[in-house]
């Protein structure tokens, strides 16, 4: 026996492992050295994509350590504030596109899955926008503004929040001056538009506590209809704003069956998990529900325990094992931020608090969350 035959084997066997490192993956296109390093987007990269929201600093690039861990551990971005109707859109003639333009840049140069958040929400609205009181003009400036900016991002905006929380807990819909002005059927309209400015992009309805029952039969209500009057929606957004105990697993299980059976894709879009006690048993993520709090609503000014430390990193893994095991429903599990310090729940429901609900500390290290969800695959 020669030594070339005795290492054919092990030669062989390396041939197939470069080959499975070069391979495409489904989501987004690692090349062989990028897909070797451990992270959460190549962990997970036959499941779902990963995504994070990004702020302002990570998008002009003065954060450059939320930068660093966005290119190395995502796949998929969302802006958290820049392209909300009173920032891209803030007077009728006015639209700022330097930071939206900046934002997909980024996504692009890093071969990203790009979301766009949000088009139509009564919520950070240009103030102007309640003054449109005649359904003509109303339905005008919608399809104006939905236009207009999928236009743009026409082919490099891949995902589309096109309405946001437009339901009420027990799922009729929510008073908005979209309602109020077009009725119901400017979800409609909203969603036709996005789909004429693009008919390549995901098309999603994104709200919170969409694992309540009350509220996902609206959801799947609100879904059908638009299914039946021929209307493209493709994705349901489930916003992911929980806690320690809630949603269950199980509630959380019987959402994303229910609306794969309404025949849409499930978004995990807003994840992050807040440690915080809660001043009203409240869940979900109203915006508009914000106090000054005290001391015991703020338990953990300097540091997380270690025992709450270890519940969140079990909590983080069960769920992550759940949306492993739906990988074929789910197409996105999005993070709401990239780190504690830069989270919004520091500073909602209560303003100045100290929350530590994802998975990178406020000096951009991973914790024992991260780490958790990293070992589900090993
Ligand atoms: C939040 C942002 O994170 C904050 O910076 C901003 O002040 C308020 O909005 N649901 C959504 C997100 O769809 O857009 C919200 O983002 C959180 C709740």
């Amino acid at each position: 026996m020669n030594l070339f035959s005795h290492f054919r084997p092990i030669g062989l066997f390396c041939i197939l492992i470069l080959f499975m490192a070069c391979k495409d993956k489904p989501n987004g296109k690692p090349g062989m050295e990028e897909s070797l390093v451990p992270s959460l987007k190549n962990t997970f990269s036959y499941d779902f994509f990963i995504g994070a929201a990004i702020n302002g600093g990570a998008i002009n690039g003065s954060d450059t350590l939320a930068l660093d861990l966005i290119r190395r551990e995502f796949n998929s971005i969302t802006p958290e504030n820049i392209m909300k109707w009173e920032h891209i859109h803030p007077f009728p003639d006015k639209f700022n596109f330097e930071m939206p333009d900046k934002y997909v840049r980024l996504g692009q140069k890093n071969n990203m899955h790009i979301v766009g958040h949000t088009l139509v929400w009564h919520s950070q609205l240009a103030e102007w926008v309640a003054q449109v009181n005649d359904s003509a003009s109303m339905a005008g400036l919608l399809t104006e503004h939905i236009t207009k900016i999928v236009g743009r991002y026409k082919g490099k905006i891949d995902s589309w929040d096109v309405v946001n929380e437009a339901l009420n807990e027990d799922g009729s819909l929510r008073e908005s001056i979209f309602k109020e002005v077009l009725g119901d059927h400017y979800l409609e309209l909203a969603f036709r538009t996005a789909a004429k400015a693009d008919p390549e992009a995901q098309l999603v309805y994104n709200d919170y506590n969409l694992t309540h029952p009350e509220k996902r039969e609206g959801a799947i209500r609100l879904v059908k209809n638009l299914q039946e009057n021929g209307v493209k929606i493709d994705a349901i957004g489930m916003q992911g704003h929980w806690n320690l105990e809630r949603p269950t697993l199980e509630e959380i299980e019987t959402s994303i069956l229910a609306y794969h059976k309404a025949g849409v894709k499930v978004l995990i879009t807003e994840l992050d998990i807040t440690v915080l006690p809660n001043p009203w048993e409240l869940e979900g993520a109203e915006v508009s529900q914000n106090f000054e709090g005290n001391k015991f609503m703020n338990p953990y000014p300097e540091s997380l325990p270690d025992s709450v430390q270890n519940q969140l990193a079990e909590r983080y893994a069960d769920i992550f094992s759940l949306f492993a095991k739906h990988r074929d429903k789910i197409d996105r599990v999005t993070f709401w931020g990239i780190n504690d310090g830069a989270s919004w729940l520091n500073g909602w429901p209560i303003k100045g608090r100290t929350n530590y609900p994802l998975l990178f500390d406020r000096n951009y290290r991973p914790k024992k969350a991260y780490e958790s969800i990293m070992k589900l695959k090993k």
